[in-house]
């Protein structure tokens, strides 16, 4: 079996590296011996790894065209020309392995039927939490359950760049340096820290579990650069944790997305997920729950998935995945949670009295109002019993035209239920 890698970054350098350091184990664990006849790239000098016994190609068309490659690894990152690359493999009758949980997310659909009617696959393990194996195994072992949930942390940026707040007291506009100095974090970050990119994970965790096409569009999407250190702070003192945690979960015959900052307990199985390390948990009426942990970035760790999915396809083992369709999705506004709402006011008694009123005037049920601070820090801690979102916004247009507030210094929710 002959593959052609698109690639050589981190996760592509992490394919050859696997692959020369483990050959005669790959050999082992296959039916067919696989080779990696061709790199391709335009610039392969950020690739550690020997490329001499490897055909080298700087056009992505020559990796496609060739007769003898039945695999393509597209390793690109990015929608054009990953998403052409994928198309023309799938419709050339080649196998695709791919990491780009962006073009998955927002070409799935047209990309799975695509490999139907090729009669190949199209797989992506690795595109979802790095060396979590959560692909295949929602389509092979968990198959006899109906899955009602999956949620998790699926970005290692921000997990790190949370963790690190939580640990050191940090701001957030230091940890993103850190993180970038590290290489954790891109150049250009808010692809993780803005949360799209778990958002693009969590659309293919819905279309893998429930078989449904969730467009990224109508989920409700926050990500983490708005945290404060005050925020984390107090979390710490009330013994939470802070998460940024994607969720998709039948509400009513709708299926609800979101991903968000989420407060939770100290022993909450997300919150002790630390760095860069991923978790996914599923419900299912069969299965019950399940939670994997593990590296969910990483070149090395995502490059062994996809070499999971290049050795399922030489073992003839590759999971099966239908061409998603359309899902019924729960808007916005009707989603429910439970809210830590911090106001910061004038410092006057009256004011808890006032605000109080608004959240009952908009159905936000008050289950703890604190007032903390003086003069010019006084601020309002109001903690909600579950409410809707449409109504929460509205109470937040009503209270930001109040003469006493100063600002809506956060806006937080409580739990996953
Ligand atoms: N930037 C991604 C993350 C890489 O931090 O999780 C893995 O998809």
């Amino acid at each position: 079996m002959k593959v052609g890698l698109i690639g050589t970054g981190t996760v592509g350098s992490g394919v050859i590296r696997i692959y020369q350091q483990n050959g005669e184990h790959l050999d082992r664990q296959s039916l067919e011996k696989v080779q990696l006849k061709t790199v391709c790239d335009l610039d392969f000098t950020r690739c550690p790894q020997d490329l001499s016994a490897f055909q080298r190609v700087s056009d992505w068309r020559d990796v496609v065209s060739d007769p003898e490659i039945g695999t393509v690894v597209e390793l690109i990152g990015g929608e054009e020309p990953a998403r052409s690359a994928i198309a023309q493999s799938l419709q050339a009758g080649k196998h695709v392995v791919t990491a780009n949980k962006m073009v998955l997310a927002r070409h799935g659909r047209d990309l799975l039927a695509l490999a139907s009617e090729n009669r190949v696959s199209l797989l992506f393990e690795a595109a979802v939490a790095g060396a979590i194996p959560v692909i295949a195994p929602l389509r092979s072992s968990l198959l006899p359950s109906r899955i009602q949930a999956v949620y998790g942390i699926v970005n290692g940026t921000t997990n790190f760049i949370l963790s690190r707040m939580h640990r050191f007291h940090a701001d957030f506009p230091s940890v993103l340096a850190e993180a970038q100095r590290l290489g954790y974090a891109e150049a250009d970050p808010s692809s993780d820290v803005d949360g799209y990119d778990s958002l693009y994970k969590l659309c293919l965790l819905a279309a893998t579990a429930f078989e449904v096409q969730a467009s990224p569009g109508k989920a409700l999407l926050e990500g983490i650069s708005a945290l404060s250190p005050r925020d984390i702070q107090q979390a710490i003192e009330r013994n939470e944790v802070i998460k940024l945690v994607a969720m998709a979960r039948w509400t009513g015959g709708r299926l609800e997305m979101r991903v968000h900052p989420v407060i939770l307990e100290e022993g909450h199985p997300l919150a002790t997920v630390s760095d860069v390390f991923n978790a996914v948990h599923v419900l299912g009426d069969g299965c019950g729950e399940l939670t994997w942990i593990g590296r969910g970035a990483g070149g090395v760790p995502t490059a062994s998935s996809v070499w999971a999915d290049i050795l399922a396809l030489a073992n003839r083992t590759a999971y099966r995945m239908p061409a998603p369709v359309a899902a019924d999705l729960l808007p916005k506004e009707e989603m429910v949670s439970s809210f830590r709402i911090r106001l910061c006011v004038q410092d006057h008694p009256d004011v808890i009295a006032s605000a109080s009123n608004l959240f009952s005037q908009y159905q936000v049920e008050v289950r703890e109002a604190v007032r903390a601070g003086s003069g010019e820090g006084a601020e309002l801690i109001f903690q909600t019993g579950p409410a809707r979102e449409g109504n929460k916004d509205r109470l937040l247009e009503t209270l930001a035209q109040q003469p006493w507030l100063r600002e809506i210094a956060s806006v937080l929710r409580v739990g996953l239920e």
